[in-house]
Formats: C-alpha cells, sequence, structure tokens
C-alpha cells in the first residue's frame, strides 16, 4: 500500500500541520438584544445564556467580549412601543441607536453591525408595511433606508438588512451615499431562507408576525438555484457581503456561494440551532464544546468567511481556557 492516509494523523503536532481549515475569533460575529430601560437582563428562555439587555448591562456583557477578543457585533432593538409602519426603526433615539452610540465612544475599533428591518418596531411583527393584508414591497424601501441612515449616523459601521423586500441593497446604497455615509458597509441578508429554525428568536426579539408567516418574503427552503439569484441581485445593487441564511441545513448553498462569487461570505448559526445544541448538551446527550467547535469548522469548510453565532462568547472563552476542542 502505497498510499497511507493515515500518516497525515499519526499524532497532534502533524495534524496541526495538515489541518485545512480554521474557526478564528476574528471570523465570528456576535449577535446582542438591546432592550429599552435600566438594569434590565431578560433571560431568553430557548436560547440559555442569551439576554435582552439595556444599555448599562450591555456594555458589561461588550466589555467582556471585547477582553476576550470578539471584535464585531451584530444588533437588534427591543423598543417599548411599536406602530403599523415601525416608525421606532429610524427615530433618532431608537435604542439600537443609542447603544451604537455609546459603544462606539468607548471601543472605536470594534465593528457594530445594526440589523435593519422593520419587524422588531412593527405592532404586526411583519418585516415591511401592511396594506389590505399585503406586505408591500416598494413603500417598504425608503423605511428601510430611513433606518440604514440613522443607524449610520450613530456611528455604525455596517447596515445588514434582513428583511428579503426586492430592491433593498441599492436603494439603501443610494440613500446612505446622498447622505454622506459613502464609508458605511452593506451586508446584505440575500439567501434568507423561510425557517422554522428562527422561533427562539422571535421570542427574544419579539418580533413574530401577528397574522400569516414570511413566506412571500423569505426564500422557500426547496430552492438552491434560486439562491443564486438572490446573491446575484444583491451583488448588483452593491452589497459588500453576501449571507446565507440559516447555516447548517444550508451548508450546500453557502457551498454553492462560496465557488460563484468573490465578495466576503457570511452565514447566520441561527437561534434554533444554537437552542438545540444547548438543549442537547443540557440533557447531557452531547459534548457541548466539541459539538460547537465542529459546527463552526463545518461552515468555515463549507465556504463562509465569517459566522454570526450565539456561541461566540462560550467559544472565546474556551479558547482564553485553552480547552481543547
Ligand atoms: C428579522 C430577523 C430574524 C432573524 C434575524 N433577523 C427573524 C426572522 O426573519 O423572522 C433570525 C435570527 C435567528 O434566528 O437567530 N428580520
Ligand atoms: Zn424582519
Amino acid at each position: 500500500m502505497r498510499t497511507r492516509l493515515r500518516r497525515l494523523r499519526t499524532g497532534d503536532t502533524i495534524r496541526d500541520l495538515v489541518r485545512e481549515n480554521e474557526v478564528r475569533l476574528t471570523d465570528l460575529i456576535y449577535p446582542v438584544f438591546v432592550a429599552e430601560g435600566k438594569n434590565i437582563r431578560n433571560p431568553v428562555e430557548s436560547m440559555p445564556g442569551i439576554c435582552q439587555l439595556s444599555i448599562d448591562n450591555l456594555m458589561t456583557e461588550i466589555d467582556l467580549a471585547v477582553s476576550l477578543g470578539i471584535r464585531a457585533f451584530l444588533f437588534f432593538g427591543i423598543p417599548l412601543h411599536k406602530d403599523e409602519t415601525g416608525s421606532g426603526a429610524w427615530h433618532r433615539d431608537n435604542v439600537v441607536a443609542r447603544a451604537i452610540r455609546a459603544i462606539k465612544d468607548k471601543y472605536p475599533q470594534v465593528v457594530l453591525i445594526a440589523d435593519i428591518c422593520l419587524c422588531e418596531y412593527t405592532s404586526h411583527g411583519h418585516c415591511g408595511v401592511i396594506h389590505d393584508g399585503c406586505i408591500m414591497n416598494d413603500e417598504t424601501l425608503p423605511l428601510l433606508a430611513r433606518m440604514s441612515v440613522t443607524m449610520a449616523d450613530a456611528g455604525a459601521d455596517i447596515v445588514a438588512p434582513s428583511d428579503m423586500m426586492d430592491g433593498r441593497i441599492g436603494y439603501i446604497r443610494d440613500d446612505l451615499d446622498r447622505h454622506g455615509f459613502t464609508d458605511v458597509a452593506v451586508m446584505a441578508y440575500s439567501a434568507k431562507f423561510a425557517s422554522a429554525y428562527y422561533s427562539p428568536f422571535r421570542d427574544a426579539a419579539h418580533s413574530a408576525p401577528a397574522f400569516g408567516d414570511r413566506r412571500t418574503y423569505q426564500m422557500d427552503p426547496a430552492n438552491g438555484r434560486e439562491a443564486l439569484r438572490e446573491l446575484a441581485e444583491d451583488e448588483a445593487e452593491g452589497a459588500d457581503y453576501l449571507m446565507v441564511k440559516p447555516a447548517l441545513a444550508y451548508l450546500d448553498v453557502l457551498r454553492e456561494a462560496r465557488q460563484n462569487f468573490r465578495l466576503p461570505l457570511v452565514t447566520y448559526n441561527v437561534s434554533g440551532e444554537y437552542a438545540m445544541v444547548k438543549a442537547a448538551a443540557a440533557a447531557g446527550f452531547i459534548d457541548e464544546k466539541r459539538i460547537v467547535h465542529e459546527n463552526l469548522l463545518a461552515m468555515k469548510r463549507a465556504g463562509a468567511d465569517l459566522i454570526i453565532t450565539y456561541h461566540a462568547v462560550d467559544y472565546a472563552k474556551w479558547l482564553a481556557q485553552k480547552e481543547k476542542l
């Protein structure tokens, strides 16, 4: 036998030498939920370790994450008031805008990403404005653009539209430029599927739709080729980053995205994926550290440059403790 692949696996050092992929802390983006009020820390039941935090407590969480080496954060807002159009999304005193101002002031080098969508701010929980029971595409675009400008003005480095309206990337790009925010990047949730894996998030962000579902705007999980059209469209409209979401059930889409596009590629390791790992680990059925490492590695191997993950702080802690993963 001339070929003995086991020669590449004889010990730790050799395995280190031939390892093809690695999950670096700088690949990770940590999502946070910012609530109005003071001294708020509401645990999200389905997502152990994740809380809605008011700005004071959020700052402590950011201090910890930054000290562990996390360098990028994604913000979702939990407003007190909601209305038909989601007008709280673009108010200057929006809770995410205030959080971004405070954090940018303390940590100018840290990358702050504002999720752009109306669903946390609309009374009906849909990602766009509604007329006669329909989610209106073109009427929603200026509202998303206003929210983007509000976040850019607060100091966001990147805006990340997650709504799935057609044409929003170009519309937002133009509006940012018109307001002088030419250096604020757009991270497009391009291939975002209508997934059952988002349900823990909807409890965390209080953003479940009051009627119907999101299938007229988010993608059908059956469609891989169509995902490539979504990605191509966002690239053409000027996106700086492309995303595939969720991650684990869509690694094939991620791989095809890697093969077809040159932009930095992001995947979102979503709330349901996190909840399943946490629940199985709590029951003692799996080894959490090894499972998380293996999952993140799979996303890198499939082609992700960056991973948005609720595991980011845990993962950084394990690395800091030099735990073998
Ligand atoms: C809202 C939004 C969702 C997520 C990110 N932004 C939920 C949804 O589309 O219903 C999901 C994130 C997660 O599940 O972790 N536009
Ligand atoms: Zn939304």
